[in-house]
């Protein structure tokens, strides 16, 4: 056969359809069920589609207003000793309401503190970061490290450290938990070790000593390397701040700024990646398509998200979430800025080597 030709015949087999289950004789296909086996090629292209991932994941609009009612209710109906941490956990519509993940790799769960109530010490696998929604006084205490919750804040618990919850103040705190629980279950390795409340340590904690300005950190001698995770909380009011200035001087390019490890430049955790947002009064944002899923969590301010082409009108509080790829436009019409911040996976694909943007 002439090479033109056999070229020919690779390129047919490439582009005809691929045969199908009901193709195989029935007795054939009962054995390779008997044998647990599968034939590959009808399932090929749901596995490996052309060109682009088709994503489980859809888009949902979760808005405070109908979740925090819920959450308080919970308050009443089950007391904190029998929840271990009071949560609402939000679900992806596309895998039911009992599903414990937004989008494939990220877990967000509303999480209650009632006054006076402690939520135990535990630590597990997954690594988990709270944004506060809601209230004043509550605090978590992480591998010994008191940290003040103020709405906004980001506080970290990297996988493997211990971390409670406590509540000093008088109205119900609430905070919007995200994890990586949904990758730890699909690597089957996700488990939690339970304990007593912790001591916390008479100091506070990094982000007002050693991290307090961007930019500084303390020197280290040659056998005192950095911790690993040297900053578990990161106030909103510098953030904000940080925002807002880099808004005057940036035209009119999208304003964000990623939170990273002070000491490394890395992102703060190894498979979630946080990024505070700002959107000007009547500013569009069309970010590219992105491999990375996604969630938006409202700071402050009001505006509209079209997610492929579904609508959602987000205001304080709120929160929605993005498949990968997905096309995704924010607007804020308003005459204030409008702060979100987004939570993805890019840190753990970019440990892939897969992370990827389109136009
Ligand atoms: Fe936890």
């Amino acid at each position: 056969m002439d090479p033109t030709a056999k070229i020919d015949l690779r390129i047919r087999a490439m582009t005809t359809s691929l045969g199908r289950l009901e193709d195989l004789p029935q007795d054939y296909r009962a054995a390779l069920g008997e044998a647990m086996v599968g034939p590959l090629w009808p399932q090929m292209r749901n596995a490996l589609p052309h060109h682009a991932p088709v994503p489980v994941t859809t888009t949902r609009l979760w808005t405070y207003a109908q979740i925090r009612p819920l959450l308080l209710e919970a308050g009443k109906l089950t007391p904190v000793e029998k929840a271990e941490r009071r949560v609402l956990f939000l679900a992806d519509p596309a895998r039911g309401p009992s599903s414990m993940q937004v989008t494939s790799t990220l877990y967000l769960g509303m999480q209650l503190l009632l006054p006076g109530e402690k939520a135990p010490a535990h630590k597990h696998t997954p690594s988990a970061a709270r944004i506060i929604v809601e209230g004043q006084g509550a605090y978590t205490i992480v591998d010994g490290e008191k940290l003040p919750m103020q709405e906004g804040d980001i506080i970290l618990t990297p996988g493997g450290c211990w971390h409670d919850h406590g509540h000093e103040g008088q109205e119900p705190v609430i905070w919007l938990d995200a994890l990586d629980l949904p990758l730890f279950i699909t690597l089957d390795g996700s488990y939690a070790v339970e304990a007593e409340l912790q001591a916390p340590r008479n100091r506070p904690d990094s982000s007002q000593v050693e991290y307090r300005a961007a930019g500084l950190v303390p020197p280290r001698r040659r056998d005192q390397p950095a911790p690993k995770f040297p900053q578990m909380r990161y106030p909103w009011e510098r953030t904000e701040g940080a925002l807002r200035h880099l808004a005057l001087h940036n035209g009119q390019e999208a304003v964000e700024l990623d939170f990273v490890n002070p000491e490394t430049g890395e992102s703060c955790l190894p498979v979630m990646g946080f990024t505070a947002m700002m959107l000007r009064p009547g500013q569009t944002l069309r970010p590219p398509l992105r491999s990375s899923s996604a969630a938006f969590h409202v700071v402050r301010g009001s505006g509209t998200a079209s997610i492929n082409g579904q609508s959602h009108h987000w205001t304080t509080k709120d929160t929605f979430s993005a498949p990968t790829f997905a096309r995704i436009e924010l607007h804020n019409p308003g005459t204030e800025p409008a702060f979100l911040i987004r939570i993805h996976d890019t840190p753990l694909q970019e440990k892939l080597g897969y992370y990827e943007e389109r136009a």
